[in-house]
């Protein structure tokens, strides 16, 4: 049986200012007179430490509770304050009465220091997805504390000052995970949102082209195009890119451009992405321009088209929006895959679209084929003869792409003329001769010419006097003779 009452109170620490006085209470029979009482505290790090003695009329108080302990020597009690967090700890009382009889007596008393500063620590600091185990740890001041997690606004179950997340994943841990700490007094803190990313990726590695250009297709030489990528990772990956792999010095970030192509630029572009925390490369392929020139009829073409993800079950084409021709020189390869024009004809120009199916859907792409061809078919149209100062006009017609360089010849001397009319207002005896219609696709590198025979008209008025006189002398001459034969001739006979 305890020869003093506990004061159950709990009580607040000089922390908040608020210290409250504690009094050790003592059955202590009242008809006796105690010659000494000696209250004492006891703790791990120092042993029984003396709070305050009294022998006879002397009362001792060590310097450490001076002013802070009072003892009754009639009936025992000590009461103390205010308290701090040191006192608490175990108390004892020893009395010794006139017999020399003792009595003593022990209590704890616990002196509840405010919860403060909650904080969630993790264990790594960073977290690589699938492989981590993630600790986290909340940590306060006070004393008893008792500890809940939260995630958003559903419980977590956490073992105490612990919750632990094993294989985290990327989604996990961006909560806000909240930690409370709550103390017997019922005052409760919570930490500071915690969240964390984890590391995981690249992923989805995805490279877009614009103008958009199918795997294996072609772009104009001269053009410029735009390649992006972009990748799934945190952190945030370095994009590099390569072409027909090799990586391309300074080139980094997610958008390459390539301009004014030419042919050494044609090939395969990749872009290559680097998560510097999970260590992870990851290149997306895509085929890129193949910065080729169509040139002439007599080569074939090949069109392919394909999927830059996923699996194509069925290919369709269509040329400007119809049918595909059966002209026996578009074929159809590698289940429709490819499209063969060969030998390419000019017939072949235009727009192809390729369709692909799949299960899930059907997606769509366009190329634009121009063929250069030529010249074709030249002639040249006009009147053959004309008369003397009336208009000349000779029109020299082709089939050429690109458009033919024109030049005009007139028995073998070149013309001014680059247009493919030629127009001699006033047409001179002079202008008689060859015409020559030359025509030259600098694509192509091909020639091709046609020539026009004029023939010139008479113009008696515009003969001279000497000629006049031969044509009459001409004339008589041939008259005599006839005269003459015809005499001849009837002298014969008779
Ligand atoms: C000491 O305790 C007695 C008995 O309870 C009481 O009458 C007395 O007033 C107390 N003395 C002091 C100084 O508080
Ligand atoms: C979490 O607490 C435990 C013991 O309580 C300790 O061993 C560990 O290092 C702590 N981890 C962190 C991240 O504070
Ligand atoms: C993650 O775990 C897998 C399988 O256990 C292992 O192959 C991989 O190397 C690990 N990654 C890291 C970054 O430790
Ligand atoms: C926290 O909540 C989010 C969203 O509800 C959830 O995706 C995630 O898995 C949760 N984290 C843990 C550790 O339970
Ligand atoms: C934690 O969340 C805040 C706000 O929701 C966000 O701004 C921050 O980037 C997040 N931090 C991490 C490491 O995910
Ligand atoms: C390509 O870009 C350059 C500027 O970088 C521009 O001068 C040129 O006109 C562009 N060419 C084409 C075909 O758009
Ligand atoms: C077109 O494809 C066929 C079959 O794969 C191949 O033999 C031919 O060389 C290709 N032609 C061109 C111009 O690439
Ligand atoms: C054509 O399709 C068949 C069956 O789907 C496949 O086995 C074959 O390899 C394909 N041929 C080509 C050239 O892609
Ligand atoms: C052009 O050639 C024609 C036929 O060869 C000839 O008759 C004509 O005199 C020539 N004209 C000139 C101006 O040389
Ligand atoms: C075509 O004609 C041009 C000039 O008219 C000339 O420079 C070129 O050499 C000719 N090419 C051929 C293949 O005859």
């Amino acid at each position: 049986k305890a020869l003093y009452q506990f004061n159950p109170l709990l009580l607040l620490s000089l922390l908040y200012n608020l210290g409250q006085n504690v009094t050790f209470k003592t059955q202590a029979d009242l008809e006796k007179s105690f010659i000494t009482i000696v209250w004492s505290k006891h703790s791990d790090e120092e042993g029984l430490q003396p709070i305050i003695s009294l022998a006879g009329a002397t009362v001792n108080v060590p310097e450490a509770y001076e002013g802070r302990v009072w003892l009754n020597r009639t009936n025992g009690r000590l009461k103390m304050g205010p308290t701090t967090a040191a006192d608490d700890g175990e108390y004892s009382v020893s009395m010794v009465d006139d017999k020399a009889v003792t009595q003593t007596g022990e209590r704890e008393l616990r002196v509840l220091v405010p919860v403060s500063s909650v904080l969630i620590a993790s264990s790594p600091l960073e977290a690589l997805e699938t492989n981590s185990t993630v600790v986290l740890n909340c940590s306060a001041l006070g004393s008893f504390l008792d500890f809940s997690w939260t995630n958003g606004t559903t419980p977590l179950l956490g073992d105490g000052k612990r919750t632990s997340i094993s294989n985290v994943n990327r989604w996990e841990l961006r909560g806000p995970i909240g930690c409370s700490a709550t103390n017997k007094l019922e005052k409760t803190m919570n930490s500071a949102p915690f969240n964390m990313s984890v590391h995981y990726g690249p992923e989805a590695v995805k490279m877009t082209s614009l103008p958009a250009v199918a795997a294996g297709g072609f772009v104009g030489r001269g053009s410029n195009m735009t390649l992006s990528c972009s990748a799934a990772s945190a952190p945030p990956a370095a994009l590099s890119w390569l072409h027909n792999g090799k990586a391309l010095p300074g080139k980094t970030g997610p958008t390459l451009v390539l301009s004014d192509l030419g042919l050494t630029q044609g090939g395969t572009y990749k872009c290559s992405a680097h998560n510097a925390k999970t260590l992870r490369t990851v290149d997306a392929p895509v085929t890129g321009p193949a910065a080729g020139q169509l040139a002439g009829v007599a080569g074939g073409v090949n069109l392919t088209c394909g999927a830059a993800a996923g699996e194509v079950a069925q290919w369709a084409w269509l040329k400007d929006g119809a049918a595909l021709p059966k002209d026996g020189r578009t074929t159809l390869l590698a289940n429709g895959s490819m499209l063969r024009l060969l030998p390419l004809a000019k017939e072949h120009r235009g727009v192809y679209t390729c369709i692909l199916k799949n299960a899930v859907n059907s997606v769509k792409a366009a190329y634009t084929l121009v063929v250069f061809y030529g010249p074709d078919s030249l002639t040249i149209r006009g009147e053959s003869a004309v008369e003397v100062n009336d208009a000349l006009t000779l029109t020299c017609s082709l089939d050429s792409n690109p458009t033919a360089a024109i030049k005009w010849r007139f028995n073998n001397t070149a013309r001014t003329e680059t247009t493919k009319v030629l127009t001699i207002a006033t047409v001179a005896y002079r202008d008689t001769g060859l015409y020559t219609c030359q025509a030259y696709n600098a694509k192509t590198q091909r020639n091709a010419s046609s020539t026009f025979m004029l023939s010139g008209a008479l113009d008696p008025e515009g003969l001279s006097g000497g000629a006049i006189a031969g044509i009459v002398i001409g004339v008589l001459a041939a008259v005599l003779l006839a005269v003459g034969a015809f005499i001849y001739c009837k002298r014969k006979q008779t």
